[in-house]
């Protein structure tokens, strides 16, 4: 399949995984495209994380194939869902706190003057490139990023991914936990992720936000997918009910009663 004449980046075949006798995911199969926003939505227990840790490399999947850019994997390796620039960001972030901003997009890959010293201002003109490219403002490159706000850490996270090579950014509840002035300014930072070519993988339960931002609603109940459509063509209603198995407009004791 192609939107805009464009082919996917990122393909998953009949992707499968059961941890014990729990089926967490069951022959999902989906396609990521450059310059759009997919939103993973499902309730708890779906099988979204589970399909995330798979497309990064975390867990092997039993069956089905990942292609990236037209290349296979059975599986994919942490190292090789980078290289081949999947980048996820999860929710702890994984930043270090008592480091600035600069130290934390360059962690490990620091640039060296004479291959030793390290060469904090050519850092610190990169992060500021970074920074202003993606329009995230962050006021001051030098206090510990613990001190910034939750927005600020989510959108350096973001950087971070991005100066690490990162073309699919995959967001797991990028605003949980976040004000609304907050949780905008993360919105707008995928918003332009978008714009300049990205594709994002959004997994969120705010489905407001997710209607707002998303070009397409990927729903997810059980460890299947069971809908994958445009965000134009549907409403919060209908993705309720695909979410919870559960028909829209029917009284709650007749939901009971029909037990579904
Ligand atoms: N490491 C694991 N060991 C055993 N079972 C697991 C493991 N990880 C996930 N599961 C199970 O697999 C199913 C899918 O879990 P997953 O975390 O992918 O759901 P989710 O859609 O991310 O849910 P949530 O919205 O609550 O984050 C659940 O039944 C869960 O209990
Ligand atoms: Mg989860």
């Amino acid at each position: 399949m192609k939107t805009n004449g464009q082919a996917a980046v990122l393909n998953l075949f009949n992707i499968s995984k059961s941890f014990g006798n729990i089926q967490a995911l069951d022959r999902v199969s989906l396609e990521v495209f450059s310059g759009q926003v997919l939103a993973l939505v499902g309730d708890n227990g779906a099988g979204k994380s589970t399909l995330i840790k798979i497309l990064s490399g975390v867990y092997a999947a039993d069956a089905g194939e990942i292609s990236i850019r037209g290349q296979v994997f059975k599986h994919l390796t942490p190292a090789r869902a980078m290289q081949s620039g999947i980048t996820t960001v999860y929710q702890d972030l994984s930043l270090v706190n008592g480091r600035d901003a600069v130290s934390n997009v360059f962690l490990g890959k620091e640039h060296r003057k004479a291959g030793y010293f390290v060469d904090r201002r050519r850092m610190e003109r990169e992060t500021r490139h970074l920074l202003d490219r993606l329009h995230i403002n962050i006021p001051s490159l030098k206090v510990p990023v613990g001190s910034l706000s939750g927005g600020q850490r989510q959108a350096l996270a973001v950087a971070r991914a991005i100066h690490q090579g990162g073309k699919i950014i995959v967001l797991d509840e990028p605003t949980a936990a976040m004000g609304i002035k907050e949780s905008q300014q993360v919105m707008a930072l995928i918003s332009n992720l978008r714009e300049q070519g990205y594709a994002v993988v959004l997994v969120s339960h705010h489905l407001p936000q997710v209607f707002a931002l998303a070009d397409r609603l990927c729903i997810m109940r059980h460890g299947s997918l069971v809908a994958d459509l445009p965000t134009g063509s549907t409403n919060l209603e209908e993705v309720v009910a695909l979410m919870t198995g559960i028909k829209a407009g029917l009284p709650t004791e007749v939901r009971k009663v029909a037990g579904n």
